[in-house]
């Protein structure tokens, strides 16, 4: 009922969102994750879609269920959630991108599951390669969508996620304490733009998501 009855600030406008982790193979029974829970972003495609707005979430591996409304493409790694992002980011108003993407993944993926060698031999050495960015992509697109990245930062919070909206070339930056808030359902985020901080204090991460589509309709409109 409440969702029914809120406002529509976002009527006629598509929202693209990254959420979740990715899954980088080794060989065809393992891999190499992150414990994001991917609980944020889904948060945020359902206050968007609250909104009004018409929402595709790009989810990593997640075991969450799709918000009501939401068109939801599953992928598994950075270079397939890539994949997935870049031809639908042109026609976007706004791109969100909550995933916590591996920065590498193993340089090759073995075709067959690697076997312990007879005898004990050694262990083996997993050589890394790095995945493509996809946030400072959509941005140096030729006419972007307004992009908002997410910076889980462990110290010197506004700082880091600072010189990172600045290096990724984007209008705002969610910043938050990491990785303490992963899987939890709340969180506490402060928002940066190139005018300054807004805090956003502790609460579940529905209505953190809510008040952020709220921001995020001004910014738009
Ligand atoms: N991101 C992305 N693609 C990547 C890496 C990050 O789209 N390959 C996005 C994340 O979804 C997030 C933002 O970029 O919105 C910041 O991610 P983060 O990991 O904090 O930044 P990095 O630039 O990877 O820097 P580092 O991990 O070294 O702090
Ligand atoms: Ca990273």
């Amino acid at each position: 009922v409440e969702a029914f009855l809120a406002p529509k600030p976002l009527r006629g406008k598509k929202l693209l969102i990254t959420a979740g982790p990715t899954f980088e193979p080794i060989d065809p029974v393992r891999g190499i994750t992150n414990r994001s829970s991917g609980k944020m972003g889904f948060a945020i495609a359902r206050a968007a879609a609250e909104a009004g707005a018409e929402v595709t979430l790009v989810a990593g591996p997640v075991h969450l269920a799709t918000p009501r409304g939401v068109q939801r493409i599953d992928v598994q790694s950075a270079q397939q959630m890539f994949d997935a992002v870049l031809p639908l980011a042109a026609h976007q108003h706004a791109f969100i991108a909550t995933a916590a993407v591996a920065d590498w993944r193993p340089a090759q993926t073995h075709e067959h599951k690697l076997k312990k060698a007879e005898g004990g031999a050694t262990a083996p050495t997993l050589a890394m390669a790095e995945n493509p960015d996809i946030l400072a992509a959509v941005a140096r697109l030729p006419q972007p969508p307004y992009c908002v990245g997410f910076a889980a930062e462990s110290e010197k919070l506004a700082e880091h996620a600072d010189a990172k909206r600045r290096r990724k070339g984007i209008p705002l930056i969610v910043a938050n304490l990491g990785p303490a808030t992963f899987g939890r359902d709340d969180n506490a985020l402060l928002l940066i733009d190139a005018q300054g901080r807004r805090e956003l204090p502790r609460s579940d991460k529905l209505s953190l998501a809510r008040e952020l589509i709220q921001e995020l309709s001004k910014r738009l409109s």
